[in-house]
């Protein structure tokens, strides 16, 4: 066996014995409303900001990329192995970290107070995961149950953030190296990308696919350019997903990203190779072929990725902190 398909299977083997200490009745004594305070908090964000929950899906997943599910993402400029906040995929783009530490609070309020922990409960990597489940959920998208108990780092990495984090130029074999080596499978990969069925994206991030690439369905990219010039209005925002349902529906959760993709109107670059893929991936395409043809399909693929991120070398035990507030270690 190549060494890189056993580095993957050990990574597997390893994220299922992690996940096993994980458990979803972790709370059910010391915090038996946390679920439910979680929810709230992110129906009370979702109902402010619809985008919300598109932020909070991705603030998860930029979570789990980089050390894992341990909360890193959260913490501030001040912390050891620097502020991943501040990474080239995060800087100016991720969203959602004052809603994580209102929900903090409010979950907190309702715990029964430990000793331990500076008194606190619940961890934040915890919070993220189940808030980035219940924003899917809000959205009108595939549930899956969460397990928990994970704890939060004390250190963060922006070298790994900017390692690991994939950026929207890569092509197929990028991606499916970035994910692979996180243990996710092609289909894994193609799923998770449906994420984009949500929220938004700037300009500066698709202007290239916009002014330079010949796969772009003409209407889409001309409707685009009028907010998205060739220069200047780097932060203009378009939706991920430009909607097939009349009237448009940008903020649902749906397989529409992935018939947008046949029709070649999909924003990323890292999006839109995923069809008309060519090697050494062009199986993407029949991927999205069947996610486009089959929402319960995308559902069912997306629940099950999910769940393997979330289990992303979670801190368990007595490793990490629970912290009290987010953005700072205890
Ligand atoms: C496959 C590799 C991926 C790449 C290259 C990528 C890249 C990007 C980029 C460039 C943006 C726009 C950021 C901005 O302009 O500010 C974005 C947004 C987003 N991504 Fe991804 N992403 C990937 C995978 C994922 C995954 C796995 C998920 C979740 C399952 C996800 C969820 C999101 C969401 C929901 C947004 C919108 C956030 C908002 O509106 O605040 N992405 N992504």
């Amino acid at each position: 066996m190549a060494s890189s398909s056993l580095s993957v299977v050990l990574l597997l083997c390893l994220a299922s014995a992690v996940s096993a200490q994980l458990s979803s009745t972790y709370y059910d004594k010391s915090c038996p409303s946390a679920l439910s305070k979680i929810q709230a908090g992110v129906a009370a964000a979702v109902a402010s900001d619809r985008r919300m929950a598109a932020s909070l899906l991705r603030l998860h997943f930029h979570d789990c990329f980089v050390q894992g599910c341990d909360a890193s993402v959260l913490l501030n400029e001040t912390s050891v192995g620097g502020n991943e906040r501040g990474a080239f995929g995060n800087v100016g783009s991720l969203r959602g970290f004052e809603v994580i530490e209102q929900i903090k609070k409010d979950v907190e309020a309702v715990c029964k107070k430990p000793y331990s922990n500076n008194g606190s409960v619940v961890s934040c990597a915890d919070i993220l995961a189940v808030a980035a489940r219940d924003s899917v959920v809000a959205l009108g998208g595939p549930s899956w149950e969460v397990k928990l108990g994970r704890r939060d780092s004390t250190t963060a990495s922006v070298a790994q953030a900017n390692q690991d984090l994939p950026p929207p130029f890569l092509d197929v074999a990028g991606l499916n190296a970035s994910f692979a080596g996180k243990g996710f499978s092609l289909t894994d990969m193609v799923a998770l990308s449906g994420g984009h069925t949500i929220g938004m994206a700037q300009c500066q991030n698709f202007r290239n696919r916009l002014y330079n690439e010949p796969n772009i369905n003409t209407t889409y990219a001309t409707k685009l350019k009028l907010n998205c010039p060739t220069s200047g209005g780097n932060t203009n925002l378009a939706p991920l997903d430009d909607d097939t349902a009349t009237p448009p529906n940008p903020d649902l959760f749906n397989n529409d990203f992935f018939i947008n993709l046949q029709s070649e109107k999909g924003l990323l670059h890292s999006d839109q190779v995923l069809y008309n893929a060519t090697a050494p991936a062009g199986a993407t395409e029949g991927i999205v072929n069947g996610f486009a043809s089959s929402q319960a399909a995308f559902f069912s693929a997306f629940a099950s990725a999910m769940v393997k991120m979330a289990n992303l070398s979670p801190l368990t035990g007595s490793q990490g902190q629970v912290r009290t507030v987010c953005s700072i270690p205890n």
